[in-house]
């Protein structure tokens, strides 16, 4: 049996156990131009390589896309339809992953819990004083979310446990959610000034590029949070940075950035009203594995030429 060939030698073990014994696994790395990418006939994007018509003219024998997550902002979807190649992706499964994480990086940077890490393992913390790091309470504040999405409407639904009220603000008003969930949609300026805590779980696209830039920081509290879940480009970087050094805002949490990741003397990083992962949104352990057997499954189904089970469509 000849083995098919896919570019994607960088995957984990669990997932080239998946995969078996009828793949050849070609090597990214040098993609462009590389012979691997003439002679792929699928392309499992697994972190974030950029697939663009210049990469598939590359790769003629390619007939699928399979992307490991459920964001395909790094994949030209249109590029592809062009030349007849389908794309899968994985949602669903990750949300629940990244609702947590959303609550995770909240609770971070509200309760001081990354600067109060560092001190309690320095010789500065010598006695317990009550005055030391007191954060914001978030029980019982104002949550602004946008993009009430499928993870946007699960992070919704962990702020009821915290007696939040709810804030949100999207392309379209969701007359369903509103009721099951007890969220208020409002304009983006009023959720931006009424909000305690901004997160951001939209996908990146032409509209939500740069979406919270200088004007936009500027219309929230000064006592409030910003947390991105999303990509790192619906925040303009260099607004952010301002607005945490002159005080427009109290802090931010991010799980992304543009670019990913930020050059290691990006202000940023210095910032200390700033959390800051690396991209963990869906890494957890039930999720990837689940995230892993969908990018299989619709990468076989490409390759067999049938519908994928998980089909991104291109914008129309
Ligand atoms: C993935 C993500 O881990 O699904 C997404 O869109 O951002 C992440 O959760 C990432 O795509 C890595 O493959």
């Amino acid at each position: 049996m000849s083995r098919i060939p896919v570019m994607g030698d960088d995957l984990p073990a669990t997932m080239r156990a998946m995969l078996g014994e009828e793949f050849e696994l070609l090597p990214w790395d040098d993609a462009l131009g590389s012979a691997a990418l003439a002679r792929a006939e699928g392309l499992i994007t697994y972190g974030h390589p950029r697939v663009d018509g210049p990469l598939l003219e590359r790769a003629p024998h390619v007939r699928v896309v399979s992307n490991h997550g459920v964001g395909v902002d790094h994949i030209d979807v249109a590029a592809c339809a062009a030349r007849n190649v389908v794309v899968g992706n994985t949602p669903g499964v990750l949300d629940a992953a990244t609702a947590d994480m959303t609550f995770a990086l909240l609770l971070a940077i509200a309760r001081n819990v990354v600067v109060g890490d560092k001190f309690a393992r320095s010789p500065q913390f010598t006695h317990y004083d009550p005055s030391n790091l007191i954060g914001r309470e978030v029980t019982g504040s104002t949550l602004g979310i946008i993009g009430l999405g499928r993870v946007g409407r699960q992070v919704a639904r962990r702020a009821r446990g915290f007696d939040m009220r709810v804030l949100y603000h999207g392309r379209h008003r969701q007359l369903a959610a509103e009721q099951t969930l007890n969220v208020e949609y409002v304009p983006l300026d009023e959720l931006l000034a009424r909000s305690d805590f901004v997160t951001l779980n939209c996908p990146l696209t032409a509209d939500t590029r740069n979406l919270i830039g200088a004007a936009q920081l500027k219309r929230m509290q000064p006592t409030a949070f910003l947390i991105n879940m999303a990509r790192g480009g619906v925040v303009d970087h260099d607004a952010l940075v301002h607005a945490l050094t002159a005080g427009t805002i109290a802090g931010a949490a991010v799980d992304v950035t543009e670019p990913e990741p930020l050059p290691r003397n990006h202000p940023l990083l210095t910032l200390p009203n700033v959390v800051i992962a690396p991209h963990l949104g869906s890494a957890s352990d039930k999720t990837r594995r689940r995230m892993q057997e969908m990018t299989v499954d619709n990468l076989r189904a490409g390759l067999r030429g049938e519908p994928l089970p998980y089909q991104v469509r291109p914008a129309k």
